[in-house]
């Protein structure tokens, strides 16, 4: 089992190796990858180095499975070359997410849509992740009609440079260079990617279809806000959920804490909540904040949180390649 990591210098890259390494994936041989500027450069992986190579010598040395996390263009430009040479590409770029020939998965949603015939297999927006892995089995239950959601993201969604820019305006350093188009510290940027024509940010977009794509229903009615905030454990997010069915609260709590890969905290009275700080470095979906919205019938608020470079991204991705193999679709 010949695994590339594409992207492994980079922020999801080194989670992906870090998420490898702990899950113990059976692996026989790592091929990192990144540009032309780090090849020769050293990685770590159970404590032997490996040195990372380009795209090309990557591609020859036909990995079973390549973990892409490199950027859109280079998902575009590469994705079908691998895939040619006979690799299943696990993709993290928004390049093939809304291709309606390549299936985006979270496993706990749908991974049974996953075939052998799959070469390029997109993974899912780190927001819309987390939020899909709690909207499944509530929609399961109750069917969902309308979901409103407003974000509070971690810079580390951003990459390295964001990371750098927000540790150097915290040292009274605001020259340096910028991810954003403002300063980040002690700030809050509603806006996370571009703006679109109909005044929603790509970001924001890509929550309203990937939520339908994932969950298999184009019905549902999404609305987004997705904001940046100077933190760096993971993604949170307000969600106003309405549906067809009524639901009691305590049976939506009781669904939560029994569905693979969500922690219930919601604990009100001793003050627990979920926070970014305690989801960082963690695989699973934190869900909290459950109740009753008294504006309107048969709708409920919670508050969900991940860590964005785990289950939103890196986590994500290894437990597709865990699928694949474990159904043998490889
Ligand atoms: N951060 C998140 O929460 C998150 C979540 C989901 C998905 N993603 C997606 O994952 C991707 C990477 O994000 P990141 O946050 O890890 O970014 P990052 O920290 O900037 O890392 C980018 C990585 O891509 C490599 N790379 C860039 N151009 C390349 C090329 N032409 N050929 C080969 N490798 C190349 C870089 O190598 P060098 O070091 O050599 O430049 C580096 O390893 C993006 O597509 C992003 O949208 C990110």
């Amino acid at each position: 089992m010949k695994i590339a990591v594409v992207g492994a210098t980079g922020l999801v890259g080194t989670v992906m190796l870090k998420v490898l390494e702990e899950r113990n994936f059976p692996l026989t041989e790592l091929i990192p990858v990144a540009s032309e500027k780090s090849v020769g450069k050293e990685i770590t992986f159970k404590g032997k180095q490996f040195k990372v190579v380009n795209m090309e010598t990557a591609i020859a040395m036909k990995p079973d499975i390549a973990l892409f996390s490199a950027g859109g263009g280079t998902s575009l430009k590469y994705a079908p070359l691998f895939a040619e040479a006979g690799t299943t590409v696990i993709d993290n770029s928004s390049a093939w997410r809304m291709d309606p020939s390549k299936k985006l998965i979270v496993p706990e949603v749908n991974a049974y849509e996953l075939s052998i015939d799959d070469k390029i297999i997109a993974n899912p927006n780190c927001s819309t992740i987390q939020m899909v892995v709690a909207l499944k089995p509530l929609h399961d239950k109750y069917r969902i009609k309308r979901v409103v959601v407003s974000t509070y993201q971690s810079v580390t969604g951003t990459g390295v440079k964001a990371v750098e820019q927000m540790m150097n305006e915290r040292k009274g350093i605001l020259d340096g260079p910028m991810a954003y188009p403002y300063q980040i510290d002690l700030n809050v940027i509603p806006q996370i990617d571009v703006f679109e024509a109909n005044g929603y940010t790509k970001e924001e977009m890509k929550m309203i279809k990937e939520t339908r794509k994932i969950m298999g229903d184009e019905s549902i009615r999404v609305t987004a806000t997705t904001v940046r905030i100077p933190v760096m454990g993971g993604h949170s997010e307000s969600v106003n959920i309405e549906f067809e069915n009524d639901f009691d609260v305590a049976d939506v709590k009781s669904l939560m804490e029994k569905t693979q890969g969500i922690i219930l905290v919601d604990d009100i009275d001793n003050l627990k909540y979920p926070m970014p700080k305690d989801a960082h470095e963690k695989d699973e979906v934190f869900v909290g904040r459950i109740r009753r919205d008294e504006s309107m019938p048969n709708t409920l608020n919670m508050w969900i949180v991940a860590d964005n470079l785990r289950k939103g991204a890196a986590t994500n991705a290894v437990q597709i390649a865990e699928f694949l193999l474990q159904k043998e679709l490889i």
